[in-house]
């Protein structure tokens, strides 16, 4: 595997995905019962944006670095920038897991799998000292067969994967349909990249041909959707989304939007792929 997320860290896709799963958090966690949180694919927790790797696309410039300079309007984008924007360490960002444990509770629990040794390492080292997480050094999509249905019995499963493999939008199909086999009410976010071609609207299509219900995709594009350029857009779908979800997406989407896209190119869709 050549993917390291450290080139990618705080991009437009990252802040996106990262709003979203933190808002899915805060809903859960609205209610006092603990909560359950599964991150298959989850990366090595912090990064560092002055890093090589980070240094050569610049890509956290037009993610991260555009957003911490905009006042927010939403309480989901305010509440991420409060969690990510550090005046001590500005140039450190945190990944999915970092940001999802401050999201948790006492009682919580919380399981992040890393298939890379070098990046669950360094998550580890990240996470010391935090109670109620487990680091798993292995296989995510295996790792939902071994966690699923938790004891818990509410929560949420983020699925994000490289796609560095053709085959990985059949496994993200098969691993969200897994999840509700075993857990029917968990929710699970998938993310997802939009990029050129036909390859998402073929994945919609083969989620609908499941006869799942319940699912919700929310996706913000920064440029047109047929630009040859590489990733113009960040999606996620979501199963068995929190109540009103929907609408509350909308406005946050909106503002990111704004915010991520200043020439206006891209656009967003916050849209049930199936209702209930
Ligand atoms: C997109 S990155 C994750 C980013 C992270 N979730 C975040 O938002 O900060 C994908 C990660 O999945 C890891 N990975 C790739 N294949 C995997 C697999 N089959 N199981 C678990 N992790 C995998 C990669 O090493 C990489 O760190």
């Amino acid at each position: 595997m050549n993917y390291r997320h450290a080139f990618h860290a705080g991009n437009f896709a990252d802040v996106h995905k990262h709003v979203v799963v933190l808002a899915l958090l805060d809903r859960l966690a609205r209610k006092p019962k603990p909560l359950f949180y599964l991150d298959s694919h989850a990366g090595r927790g912090w990064y560092d944006l002055t890093s090589s790797e980070a240094s050569r696309g610049q890509e956290w410039q037009d993610g991260i670095g555009r957003l911490r300079e905009h006042a927010p309007q939403t309480e989901d984008v305010r509440r991420y920038l409060s969690l990510v924007v550090s005046k001590a360490e500005p140039m450190r960002y945190p990944g999915s897991p970092i940001l999802a444990v401050q999201g948790l509770r006492e009682g919580d629990r919380a399981v992040f799998v890393e298939k890379q040794l070098e990046e669950a390492y360094a998550l580890q080292q990240g996470m010391r000292g935090r109670r109620g997480v487990s680091i798993v050094h292995g296989d995510g999509y295996a790792a939902l067969k071994t966690y699923l249905p938790p004891r818990e019995n509410r929560g949420l499963v983020l699925i994000d994967p490289p796609y560095e493999s053709e085959r990985e939008f059949s496994d993200v199909l098969r691993a969200v349909t897994f999840c509700l086999q075993r857990w029917p009410t968990g929710i699970v976010a998938a993310w997802y990249p939009i990029k050129a071609g036909a390859e998402v609207s073929r994945f919609h299509s083969a989620l609908k041909a499941t006869g799942l219900r319940k699912l919700l995709f929310v996706e913000l594009s920064v440029r047109p959707s047929d630009s040859p350029l590489g990733l113009n857009g960040s999606g996620l779908i979501i199963a068995n989304p929190p109540w009103q979800f929907e609408s509350e997406m909308m406005a946050t989407c909106q503002e990111l939007h704004t915010a991520l896209d200043p020439s206006m190119a891209g656009h967003t869709r916050v849209e049930w792929l199936m209702p209930e």
